[in-house]
């Protein structure tokens, strides 16, 4: 299998070096791109869903559960993103390892990953939105602002008699123009934006914090009700819906083909903002259940309702709040959708997809087509399905990729052990193995129907493979080196 993969792959070293995109982004940059990607609308809107529906405060042994997955998978993704410092993330990484249709398999994951969590965070953004505006005494109407399509009481879908989720496409719009006109541009606009939601968030923890209610917090675990509601069972199951939270840290690596230097920076970029929104969660999670009973939490606003909710005292944070959620969830569908253009990108480029979205703009230098693709996906998706179903299908769908990521290391590690490797994942085998184990657990956590969304996605992908990817070949944009003799 090596063999085929290093001969496949043979001239495609200097990917890196012939780029078409520029190399503009600085370890800054970087880290800036994982913690604008990661805290967003997982925990905004979804910690009020699960807590509401399935943990209670104990969302917050939730949040550690689904981190040390994230740890276990992100110590894999950044040997991998030193290692193939190109464009496509894990899908790189998968032809690397397992071959042509292997990454075909994860490149469709991977869509589904990006373009679902686009449509999710635009969805959620909406929700902060309509909040916003209501400050400003302007009412949006809920049937231009919510999704029409929902999950009804016995579990199928319903029409909700909305007409769909206008602001959610219009930021979709919005962003894919930013895209399309240039990646410096719009990374350093992400850059500010990331400062203004950082700071929101610690200044939710650290004025929330004092003003938590015992109450609120007791029982920490609400006792078993039935399936997977509360108790342990609920909080896994949350752990799986809010993995969607620390989803992101995988964009870092995406952005790889534009690092100014990947081998140094991919790692400390994936573990740097990994780390840092895994104690944020845990505190923040704590404090919107400290505000507010877990039962009111399900709204499409949960941490400006908490702090309203908690009284007069930081009564002045809830409009900053609702104006810092619009901007920071704004700035995670600007990455998502740029880790998904750049995806398709690289699928392009081997000719899994057609060669046209592989097309540079001579004057933005940017894979424009394939933001536009993506867009036009996305805005489909957040106008019309609901946060709740697509959060879910892009947990699963992550979990699926880290999982073959994971198991990628190791074969790797057997098949070419003197590849030059710039950060090496440390205790291997261990590692790899207890990150396939915890991401495998949290997709067993989620519910079947998000199973059966998942596997008819992979039929269908099944199917393109077959007509389009299996009959074209290409030479992929990478190769491996080997360590020099000592
Ligand atoms: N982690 C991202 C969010 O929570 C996808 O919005």
């Amino acid at each position: 299998m090596a063999e085929t993969a290093t001969s496949d792959n043979a001239k495609l070293v200097a990917a890196g070096e012939q780029l078409e995109l520029r190399r503009a982004l600085g370890p800054f940059h970087l880290i800036a791109l994982g913690i604008g990607a990661i805290i967003g609308a997982g925990i905004f809107v979804i910690t009020g869903h699960a807590a509401q529906e399935y943990a209670g405060p104990g969302i917050v042994i939730s949040f550690v559960i689904a981190g040390v997955g994230c740890v276990f998978a992100g110590l894999c993704y950044a040997e991998f993103a030193a290692m193939i410092p190109v464009a496509g993330s894990a899908y790189t990484y998968t032809y690397a390892t397992m071959g042509r249709f292997m990454a075909w398999v994860i490149g469709w994951d991977l869509m589904l990953e990006y373009l679902a969590a686009g449509g999710a965070v635009s969805a959620g953004w909406s929700g902060y939105f309509v909040a916003l505006m209501k400050d400003f005494g302007i009412t949006v109407p809920a049937a231009l602002s919510s999704a029409p399509v929902d999950i009804g009481p016995d579990g199928g879908l319903i029409f909700t008699g909305a007409v769909m989720n206008v602001p959610a496409i219009a930021l979709i719009a919005f962003i894919t123009t930013l895209l399309i006109v240039g990646v410096r541009s719009s990374a350093t606009f992400n850059g500010i934006m990331v400062i203004i939601k950082l700071s929101i968030v610690i200044l939710v923890i650290l004025f929330g914090l004092p003003l938590i209610k015992a109450a609120n917090l007791t029982p920490f675990i609400p006792p078993h009700t039935d399936g997977w509601h509360f108790g342990w069972w609920g909080i896994l199951r949350a752990s799986g819906v809010i993995f969607f939270a620390y989803i992101g840290f995988d964009a870092v690596s995406v952005a790889a083909h534009e690092a100014k230097n990947p081998q140094r920076d991919m790692p400390i970029a994936i573990l740097g903002s990994l780390l840092i929104c895994t104690i944020l969660y845990i505190l923040m999670s704590l404090t919107v259940t400290g505000l507010a009973h877990y039962s009111t939490l399900g709204v499409p606003h949960p941490v400006s309702f908490a702090i309203a909710n908690a009284g007069p005292q930081i009564a002045w944070l809830e409009p900053y709040v609702n104006v810092a959620a619009v901007v920071g969830l704004g700035t995670v569908v600007l990455v998502l959708l740029y880790g998904q253009s750049r995806i398709f990108y690289a699928m392009a480029t081997d000719r899994l997809l057609p060669q046209m979205f592989a097309h540079v703009h001579p004057m933005f230098r940017t894979p424009w087509r394939s933001s536009l693709l993506t867009g036009v996906f996305a805005a489909l998706l957040g106008g019309v399905l609901p946060l709740s179903i697509l959060g879910e299908l892009v947990s699963i769908g992550t979990l699926a990729a880290f999982v073959l990521v994971s198991i990628g290391i190791l074969v790797l590690r057997y098949t070419r052990p003197n590849v030059r490797r710039p950060f090496r994942t440390p205790f291997v085998p261990l590692v790899p193995i207890l990150s396939v184990l915890v991401c495998g657990a949290m997709m067993y956590f989620l519910p079947n129907d998000t199973w059966y969304r998942l596997i008819a996605w992979f039929a269908i992908g099944l199917v393109i493979y077959f007509f389009y990817g299996a009959r074209h070949t290409a030479t992929p944009i990478w190769t491996l080196t080997d360590e020099p003799p000592k």
